[in-house]
């Protein structure tokens, strides 16, 4: 990698927001990940989501063309490679990439097995890993790229009990972010994660007793998250980078 390279295209002027990019978000079935969608496709981004499995509904707004459903397994080399150059033979390369696809357990140290621990590992963060690294060549080419990984307050704090393969990946997750802000900040591209706690979707069926403990007093909606990806993955977020951005109603105040 040179910085020298010669650049795909040049930026037009005026961009604003994430109008006329191409993103992709793994996970966005359904929960989070649906969210950030419906509200890129909203502002005017294509949308390829890719998903292990096919969402029951459409995203809405149904934006036809400018919504993209691709089966893939974010932990499989291979399926990875092969949903990008799906999105390519499309829409061409892919602007923004939010690595939100992501699961949970809670399983105490002891009685969690390392097929656990390992596929805990492989979705919340090898799958950002590959996401990212099939990424980042157009981005660099390009000289403009917004990469947004979906991290937890767990892996700030090692969650509230019982989640240490979980909270061990989203610490990872949110360093993977930091790291690749700061070498790929000089081809205009940015990394960020998201912390959320307590956003009421599938993931956190049965533990919504906690609502109580969060200071805004209610649970967090997909949506809270959606805005704060649309912020990151605008144009006029280009001088943050390497940030690990809280959304979590002062659920936890580090
Ligand atoms: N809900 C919360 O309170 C909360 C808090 C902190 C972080 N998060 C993170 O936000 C992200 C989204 O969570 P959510 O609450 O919407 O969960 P969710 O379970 O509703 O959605 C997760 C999505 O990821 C998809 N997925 C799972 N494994 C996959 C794989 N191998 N390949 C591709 N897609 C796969 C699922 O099919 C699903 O559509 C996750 O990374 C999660 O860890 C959620």
């Amino acid at each position: 990698m040179a910085n020298t390279e010669t650049q795909e295209q040049q930026e037009p002027a005026g961009r604003r927001g994430v109008a006329d990019r191409t993103a992709v978000v793994t996970g966005g079935g359904r929960g989070i990940g649906r969210a950030i969608a419906e509200v890129l496709v909203a502002d005017g981004a294509r949308v390829a989501i890719f998903d292990i499995e096919v969402p029951k509904e459409p995203v809405r707004p149904d934006q036809g063309a400018n919504t993209l459903f691709v089966e893939c397994d974010v932990t499989d080399e291979q399926s990875v490679d092969a949903a990008y150059s799906r999105v390519e033979s499309v829409w061409g390369g892919v602007d923004i990439l939010v690595n939100n696809a992501g699961i949970f357990a809670l399983e105490p140290l002891e009685e969690t097995s390392l097929e656990s621990w390992n596929r805990m590992i492989a979705v919340n963060l090898t799958g950002s890993f590959l996401c990212s690294r099939r990424a980042l060549p157009h981005m660099r080419r390009q000289g403009w790229g917004r990469i947004i990984c979906m991290g937890s307050s767990a892996g700030k704090t090692g969650g509230a009990k019982d989640c240490a393969a979980y909270g061990a990946a989203k610490a990872g997750v949110m360093t993977l972010a930091k790291a690749i802000a700061g070498s790929y900040a000089q081809w205009g591209i940015t990394a960020n994660a998201l912390a959320p706690a307590l956003i009421e979707t599938d993931m956190v069926a049965g533990i919504a007793d906690l609502a109580d403990q969060i200071p805004v007093g209610r649970l967090g909606q997909p949506a809270d998250v959606a805005q704060a990806v649309r912020f990151l993955a605008g144009e006029e977020a280009g001088y943050i980078t390497g940030e690990v951005m809280d959304v979590n109603g002062g659920f936890l105040i580090d």
